[in-house]
């Protein structure tokens, strides 16, 4: 969907919809609410006191124009109480806004007020921001494969801003959440994919195309690079695949920052988990199209850094594998050695992503990096402990950790500390090797992060366990849609502009 800023008086828009807003327990609207309701003889005052609409947060009330206004149709969004008013509460009543006008068949093209930035008194550019981003969350529609198309929504949204003096700001704040949200849709997409489309070979060639697109460096090493660094452990999980396995490098380095410490962003990429020779059971295993989640946030979030130009070298890396049966494939009881020269057991072969993260983390020390983030749709039972609320953290260091959780909060994509106790290790002891990429029943969760652990190289070093975060079943979350969500981009952005 297309955004642009104006400047101007909301009621005198020539739309389809114009959208004003209302604090809960207002019932005398003023600035452009008031001017749009002045101009509907009381219609929102009327709306207020028949008590059916209250401007609670996440509530719409639709009203029609009759000639009254060059648009037809005038849509009140509810921004909850003032006090509990927020940046957070600014993006999600834009989201609630443009799920109400695309359920408006006659609705092409609407314009909308800055919520929040008059009494609300949030500051313009981020107001926008969080304007622009709800919007465009909440518009994404995921790639089709049908003949007709699903219908869609607005294609295009005016920002009107009455006051001249703030136009910038408002533009710098729009063209901000558009790059965000841009990442977003990228790994929208990726996550989105179906699995016989999207395989390490395609997930590559798109990354590339992207990185062309926004200035980034991208270099690709497919099984021969990778055979020559050592990297088995990682190769032994692609084995069972026709699918060649490819590990994608994006690199943003601002001019002056070429030699500054990269935060180093690695993303789990298995393109398709059927668990291997540890096979799954097959109810609900297409959702294992998902488990590239990882790496489709690192690339997003690599798009979006880009875009933002954040000033700060940032180097992005997705590991992509698919995960087969087959009678070359890798077994429980093999013992493999990977890059950092440490041997891994296989108890399973469904545990695989853990193993291609070993090679994938012993791969970057080699960048100095100053913090390494991994993100990886890692465990079902993640999903046990938190359910769909928050991504399990795992870290070894107490800076980046608390970097992490502020950015998680600023971003609302919540992460809430896991325990990294060394006597986990005692769960993944090998008789043969130096580690078992399985514990037993118990410290599922804590045992993968642990065995992570052992194949990081000096750096601060921060694991995020996503499995239950990737995809949406439900609209619960405005700037959500059902499928995938794109979870982790807004987060890593949070974390590159402040780490
Ligand atoms: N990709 C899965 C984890 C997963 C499960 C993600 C459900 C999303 C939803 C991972 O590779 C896996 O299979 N993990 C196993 C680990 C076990 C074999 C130690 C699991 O969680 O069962
Ligand atoms: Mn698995
Ligand atoms: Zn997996």
């Amino acid at each position: 969907m297309e955004l642009t800023v104006v400047q101007g008086d909301i009621a005198q828009q020539q739309t389809d919809c114009i959208v004003v807003n209302l604090f809960e327990g207002v019932t005398e609207p003023d600035g452009a609410t008031g001017a749009v309701d002045r101009a509907l003889d009381g219609a929102i005052r009327g709306l207020v006191s028949s008590g059916d609409f209250t401007g609670e947060a996440g509530s719409t009330a639709l009203l029609y124009t009759n000639g009254r206004l060059a648009a037809a149709r005038v849509l009140v969004v509810g921004l909850g109480k003032s006090d509990r008013f927020d940046l957070h509460a600014a993006r999600k009543a834009a989201a609630t806004a443009l799920h109400a006008v695309a359920k408006l068949k006659g609705v092409s093209r609407f314009a909308t007020i800055v919520h929040g930035s008059g009494i609300g008194g949030l500051d313009a550019q981020p107001a926008a921001q969080a304007l622009a981003e709800g919007t465009l969350l909440a518009a994404y529609r995921s790639p089709q494969y049908r003949r007709e198309p699903k219908r869609n929504g607005p294609e295009a949204c005016t920002v009107v801003e009455f006051d001249e003096q703030r136009l910038a700001q408002i533009q710098a704040g729009v063209q901000a959440g558009q790059a965000v949200a841009q990442g977003v849709y990228g790994a929208r997409d990726l996550v989105s994919e179906p699995p016989n489309i999207l395989y390490p070979a395609e997930f590559a060639r798109r990354a590339q195309a992207m990185a062309e697109r926004t200035g980034l460096a991208c270099s690709i090493l497919g099984e021969k690079a990778m055979r020559e660094l050592g990297m088995n452990i990682l190769l032994a999980v692609s084995r069972g695949s026709k699918r060649k396995a490819k590990l994608i490098l994006l690199e943003h380095a601002p001019q002056g920052l070429e030699q500054e410490q990269p935060l180093v962003l690695v993303g789990k990429g298995i393109t398709f988990d059927t668990g291997g020779i540890s096979l799954k059971p097959s109810e609900n295993m297409g959702a294992m199209k998902n488990d590239m989640a990882g790496a489709g946030a690192v690339v997003g979030a690599m798009e979006a850094i880009a875009r933002l130009r954040l000033p700060r070298r940032v180097i992005g890396v997705a590991v992509c594998v698919e995960n087969m049966p087959d009678g070359n494939a890798f077994r429980p009881g093999d013992i493999w050695t990977g890059i950092t020269g440490k041997s891994a057991e296989i108890i399973s072969t469904d545990a695989e992503g853990r193993l291609v993260l070993a090679d994938a983390l012993g791969y970057v020390a080699r960048f100095q990096p100053a913090a390494v983030v991994d993100l990886a749709t890692l465990t079902g039972a993640i999903g046990v402990a938190l359910g769909s609320q928050a991504a399990g953290l795992f870290a070894n260091n107490a800076t980046l950790q608390e970097t992490l959780l502020a950015a998680a909060e600023r971003s609302q994509e919540r992460l809430w500390p896991m325990p990294m106790y060394d006597e986990y290790n005692d769960e993944i002891k090998s008789d043969m090797a130096e580690v078992k990429n399985s514990a037993g029943r118990s410290a599922g969760v804590a045992a993968s992060a642990k065995f992570i652990e052992h194949f990081t190289e000096g750096y601060p070093w921060a694991h995020l366990d996503i499995a239950a975060m990737v995809w949406a079943n439900g609209d619960k979350n405005p700037l959500v849609p059902k499928g995938a969500t794109g979870y982790g981009v807004r987060l890593l952005v949070e974390l590159a502009k402040s780490y």
